[in-house]
C-alpha cells in the first residue's frame, strides 16, 4: 500500500498521469478497505469465539471482557449473536426517547407524494409481488428428501454437540453435526444449546424443535438417541480430552479433517463432545450425499413444536387479514394447523421485513447514521465494551472513513434508507408490512418514517393478545422463531442485510419450497449507496427506475456458487432437482 502511494507521487503532471493516479488512489483505497475488512472479521472471529470456547488461553483477556460486559448489561449484544435478538424489555429505553434528525427529508417527502397520489385503483409494477424469473426458478424443485443410501448404524462412539449463538446459528450447527455423525458413522446424541448470557434463554432442542420427530425423520441416515448410554455418562470427558472446542477446529473445516483427527479421538474414546461447533463444516468439498443429507435436516428434519406453530399461524392468518386459504409453503412450516392450500388473493397479501438495525449492528459498521456527536459518542462507548477489538484495531490501522466504508456497500441500511427502497419499488401506502426483530436502534422515533409512509406495519408484539405472547416471553428463541416463520410464509420478503444469518435461513427456505414464486429482496448495498448519494438532486422518477434496476438484478436465478451455504442457496442438485436435466445451470452474474 505504501508503495502504491509513492509511486502515485512520483508520477509528472500530465493526464494520463493524472489518470492513472487516480486509479492508483483506487487501487490504494480499494486494498485499505480489503484489509480492513479481513482485519475485522478476523477480530470478529476471535470475539465470537472468545464468547463460545472455553479453553482458549489467548482469548481469556478478551473472553473475560466481553463476559463481563454482556452479563453486567441485559441490553447488550454481540456480533456473533445477532438477528435473533427480539428482546422485549426496555433496558435500552433511554435510546427511544432521543431526538433525532430524519437524514434524505427531500426523497421522504417525495416518497410521500409519491404514496398519496397512488390511488387504490392504480396497479402496483407487474412483477412487484411475483419473481421475475420465475420460468427459470421454478425448474428447480425440492428433493433433499431422496436417499440412495443405507442407515448407518453408528458404531464408532458417540457425538454431543452444544450450539453457541442464537436460534439460526443454532439450526446451522445441528444441521452440520448431522453430515458430520454420518460421516463418521457416528450415533448422535440430541443437541443441546448452549445458555447465552445475552439472550437469557434456556430453550433446549425440544422446546424448539419435534424431538421425535427430528430422529425418525433421519433414522434412514444416521442414529440418534436422546442420551448417552449411561456406562459413558460418568466419564470425563474433559480429562481424556473428548471435548472439542471452536478452538481444535478450523473454520469451514472440511471432511478430512474430521476423518483424520476426530474419528481416531471416537474411536478410542467412544464419545466427543463439540461446543460451540459455529460455522465449523466447510460448505464444499463435501461428498454429494453427505451435502443432500443436510439439507435434509434443515428443510425436511426440523419441524417448530406445536405451540410454536399454533402461534406462528395466528401471526400469518392475521398477516393475511384472515383469509381463508393457506400459503405455499406453510405446511412446511407450520404442519397441521395450515389451513387448506389456495391462491392467496391480492387483498391478503403481506410483505415481510427484516430490517436490521439493532445497536450491535449499527456500532460494529463503524458507519455514520445521521445521529450527529450524540451517536458517535454512544456507539463509541457500545464498542468499548462490547468489540473491545475494534477499537484495537483503531489503534493500529487506519480505518476508512463512514462514506467510504458506504460506498462499498458495507454500512446496514437505515430505516429510511428502507422505506426509500420500498417506495420505489412501488409498494403501496396500504401495503401489510410484518417487521421482524424490531429492536431497532433509537427506538420508535427512528422507526416513524417507516409508520409514516406505511402506516399497515406491525410487529409480533401489536399482532398477539398479550395472553398470546406471554408463553414466549422468557424465550427469545422461540420469539425469534415466531418471526423465522412469519417471513418465510410472506409473499415478498425484503431484506436489509445479506450477512444475516435470519435473512439468509429465511431466503434459503423460500428458494426451496417457493417453486419460484415467493421472491425475496435482497438490495445490492453498494448501488443503493450510489443511488442515495443523490438524494439532494435525483427526481423521484428517476429514483424509483434505478431503485428497481438495482433490486431486479439482485432476483436473479443461478445455482449455488461454489463454497457457499447450502441453507442460504439451496439451488444445487444436492438440493433441489433441475427438471430440465439438459439445461446448464444459470449462473450467477
Ligand atoms: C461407515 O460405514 C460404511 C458402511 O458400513 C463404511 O463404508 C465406511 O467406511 C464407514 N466409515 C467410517 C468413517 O467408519
Ligand atoms: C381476524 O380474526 C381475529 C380473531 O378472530 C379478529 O380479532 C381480527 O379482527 C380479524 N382480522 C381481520 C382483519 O379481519
Ligand atoms: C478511532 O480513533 C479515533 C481517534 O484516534 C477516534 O476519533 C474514533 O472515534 C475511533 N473509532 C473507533 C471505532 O474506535
Ligand atoms: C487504544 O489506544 C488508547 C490510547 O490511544 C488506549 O487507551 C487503549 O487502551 C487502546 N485500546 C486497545 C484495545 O488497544
Ligand atoms: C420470566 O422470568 C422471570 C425471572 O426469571 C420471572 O419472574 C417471570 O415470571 C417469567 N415470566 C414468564 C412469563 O414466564
Ligand atoms: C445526500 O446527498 C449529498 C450530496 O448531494 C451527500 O453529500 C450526502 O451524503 C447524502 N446523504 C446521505 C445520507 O447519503
Amino acid at each position: 500500500m505504501m508503495k502504491k502511494k509513492t509511486t502515485a507521487s512520483a508520477t509528472s503532471n500530465n493526464n494520463n498521469n493524472n489518470r492513472r493516479r487516480r486509479s492508483w488512489r483506487c487501487l490504494a483505497i480499494g486494498i485499505l478497505v480489503t484489509f480492513f475488512i479481513l482485519t475485522n472479521c478476523f477480530m470478529l472471529s476471535r470475539i465470537q469465539d472468545s464468547s463460545s470456547s472455553s479453553s482458549s488461553s489467548v482469548n481469556k483477556a478478551l473472553k473475560l471482557r466481553f463476559f463481563k460486559s454482556s452479563s453486567s448489561n441485559s441490553s447488550s449484544s454481540t456480533l456473533s449473536l445477532p438477528d435473533e435478538l427480539t428482546k422485549i424489555d426496555s433496558s435500552s429505553s433511554k435510546l427511544k426517547q432521543k431526538p433525532h434528525k430524519t437524514p434524505y427529508v427531500r426523497l421522504l417527502h417525495k416518497a410521500a407524494h409519491a404514496l398519496a397520489q397512488f390511488k387504490s385503483t392504480s396497479t402496483e409494477p407487474k412483477d412487484l409481488w411475483l419473481e421475475p424469473y420465475h420460468a427459470v426458478a421454478s425448474l428447480w424443485q425440492p428433493c433433499a428428501n431422496q436417499r440412495v443410501w443405507k442407515p448407518s448404524e453408528g458404531n464408532n462412539g458417540y457425538i454431543m454437540v452444544t450450539a453457541n449463538g442464537g436460534i439460526n446459528q443454532q439450526r446451522v450447527a445441528v444441521c452440520n453435526i448431522v453430515a458430520v455423525a454420518r460421516l463418521l458413522n457416528a450415533t448422535l446424541v440430541i443437541p443441546t444449546f448452549m445458555f447465552s448470557s445475552v439472550w437469557q434463554d434456556v430453550s433446549q432442542f425440544a422446546d424448539i424443535y419435534q424431538q421425535d420427530y427430528f430422529i425418525d425423520y433421519l433414522k434412514p441416515d444416521i442414529r440418534i438417541v436422546k442420551e448417552l448410554p449411561k456406562e459413558l455418562q460418568s466419564l470425563d470427558l474433559e480429562a481424556i480430552g473428548s471435548v472439542v472446542t471452536d478452538v481444535d477446529i478450523a473454520k469451514e473445516a472440511k471432511p478430512s479433517f474430521y476423518l483424520k483427527n476426530i474419528l481416531p479421538l471416537l474411536i478410542k474414546n467412544r464419545v466427543i463432545h463439540f461446543v460451540g461447533f459455529g460455522n465449523r463444516l466447510a460448505s464444499d468439498p463435501i461428498p454429494y450425499h453427505l451435502q443432500r443429507l443436510r439439507c435434509r435436516c434443515n428443510f425436511h428434519a426440523l419441524q417448530f413444536t406445536p405451540k410454536i406453530q399454533s402461534t406462528a399461524v395466528l401471526l400469518i392468518q392475521r398477516m393475511r387479514q384472515n383469509a381463508s386459504h393457506s400459503g405455499i409453503l406453510d405446511e412446511n412450516l407450520v404442519g397441521p394447523f395450515a389451513k387448506s392450500k389456495g391462491k392467496i388473493k391480492k387483498d391478503f397479501r403481506y410483505l415481510a421485513l427484516h430490517l436490521r438495525f439493532e445497536i450491535d449492528m449499527v456500532a460494529h459498521s463503524l458507519c455514520d447514521f445521521g445521529g450527529g456527536e450524540e451517536e458517535k459518542k454512544e456507539l463509541q462507548a457500545y464498542r468499548e465494551i462490547h468489540f473491545p477489538g475494534l477499537v484495537e484495531i483503531n489503534n493500529t490501522t487506519k480505518i476508512p472513513s463512514p462514506d467510504r466504508l458506504k460506498a462499498e456497500g458495507l454500512c446496514p441500511l437505515m430505516p429510511e434508507e428502507t422505506v426509500l427502497m420500498l417506495a420505489g419499488l412501488g409498494f403501496k401506502r396500504d401495503t401489510q408490512i410484518f417487521l421482524a426483530g424490531a429492536q431497532i436502534y433509537g427506538g420508535k422515533t427512528r422507526l416513524n418514517a417507516l409508520t409514516k409512509l406505511f402506516p399497515n406495519l406491525v410487529t409480533k408484539e401489536d399482532l398477539l393478545s398479550p395472553s398470546e405472547i406471554e408463553p414466549f416471553l422468557n424465550f427469545s428463541s422461540q420469539l425469534a422463531a415466531l418471526d423465522f416463520i412469519t417471513c418465510i410464509a410472506s409473499d415478498v420478503f425484503a431484506m436489509t442485510d445479506s450477512g444475516s444469518q435470519l435473512s439468509s435461513l429465511v431466503s434459503g427456505y423460500r428458494v426451496y419450497y417457493g417453486g419460484g414464486k415467493m421472491p425475496t429482496i435482497r438490495p445490492n448495498k453498494r448501488r443503493l449507496a450510489d443511488i442515495f448519494m443523490k438524494n439532494d438532486t435525483i427526481e423521484w422518477k428517476v429514483f424509483e427506475t434505478r431503485i428497481r434496476k438495482a433490486v431486479r438484478q439482485n432476483k436473479r436465478v443461478f445455482s449455488r456458487p461454489v463454497g457457499r451455504s447450502v441453507y442460504r442457496y439451496p439451488r444445487c442438485s444436492e438440493c433441489m432437482c433441475n427438471i430440465q436435466e439438459a439445461t446448464l445451470p444459470i449462473r450467477h452474474g
